[in-house]
């Protein structure tokens, strides 16, 4: 639950599909009140254009606004004018597929890895930094990580970044603990939007997740259930949780020496 009628602001918007697009959902069903943002204008006129049908008033209910994560003053900006609230999501990452994803990891693109740790786990910080001031009476900063204990095919430096983003998670739990702020990670299992399709190998990692998870795990309808939980790290009954990783994978993350359905032979 989150407080109701209470601003929440969530970064991290693309399309329909995108984890914060479901995270903001949750919000308002559960009574809150939504800020997106999207990375830039451009961002905003795609969001619309793949979602040509939608009514013009579900169009205006949204309120969008601009903010490149890797851009200070746009950060500050963006919560100086945004006024107080009670928790923020930071759904953002990226990393050069063509250099820091795929089938090789060693990569000698120096700026795209400094990049893509600027925005997929510095920012985080940023984030929070310009947030805190309308955060008077505390609450929950939530970001979505993937599974930073593993090694996957493919994923190499946004995995390194999931790690550095989650002990930056403990850093500011540190940090603004005494500014009554929670800062905490879900860690999701495998869920279908565009920053999945752009990772070689998603695919099978959607197939790895049917084999070794405990739990059914649906990469499009779970996407809601990853939702649910950062919604609750933003609300109120996550008061004491700070600095943690909560995985909502359906239980994969715990499965060693793989056997399973049920088990085997
Ligand atoms: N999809 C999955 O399977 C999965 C699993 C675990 C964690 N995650 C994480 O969830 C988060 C959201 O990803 P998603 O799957 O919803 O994909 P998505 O593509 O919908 O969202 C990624 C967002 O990051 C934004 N972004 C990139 N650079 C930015 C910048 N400089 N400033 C502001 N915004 C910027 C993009 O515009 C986009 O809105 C990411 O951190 C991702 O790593 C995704």
């Amino acid at each position: 639950m989150i407080e109701k009628d209470k601003t929440y602001v969530v970064m991290g918007l693309l399309d329909s599909d995108s984890i914060a697009y479901a995270i903001g959902q949750v919000i308002e069903q559960w009574g809150g009140k939504v800020i997106f943002t999207v990375q830039n204008e451009r961002m905003k006129r795609i969001f619309f254009d793949r979602n040509k049908k939608w009514a013009q008033e579900d169009k205006d209910r949204l309120n969008i606004k601009y903010c490149d994560v890797t851009v200070e003053e746009e950060v500050e900006r963006l919560f100086a004018d945004i006024g107080p609230i009670a928790g923020v999501t930071h759904s953002i990452a990226f990393a050069n597929p063509k250099t820091c994803l795929g089938p090789e990891f060693h990569t000698d693109a120096h700026e795209d890895l400094k990049n893509g740790f600027h925005i997929s786990a510095a920012s985080l910080a940023t984030v929070t930094k310009f947030a805190q001031p309308q955060m008077s009476e505390g609450g929950g900063i939530v970001t979505l990580s993937f599974a930073s204990q593993l090694a996957f095919a493919y994923y190499n430096w946004m995995g390194v970044n999931k790690a550095a983003l989650e002990a930056t998670v403990r850093a500011l739990a540190r940090r603004h603990g005494k500014d009554l702020l929670r800062v905490n990670a879900v860690s999701a299992g495998p869920v279908s939007t565009k920053a999945a399709g752009a990772i070689h190998g998603f695919e099978e990692l959607g197939k790895t997740w049917e084999r070794i998870s405990p739990l059914p795990w649906d990469p499009i309808g779970d996407k809601l259930e990853v939702a649910h939980a950062a919604a609750f790290l933003m609300g109120p009954y996550s008061k004491k949780i700070s600095g943690q990783v909560l995985y909502v994978d359906g239980g994969a993350s715990v499965i060693g020496g793989e056997l399973l359905p049920h088990e085997r032979p």
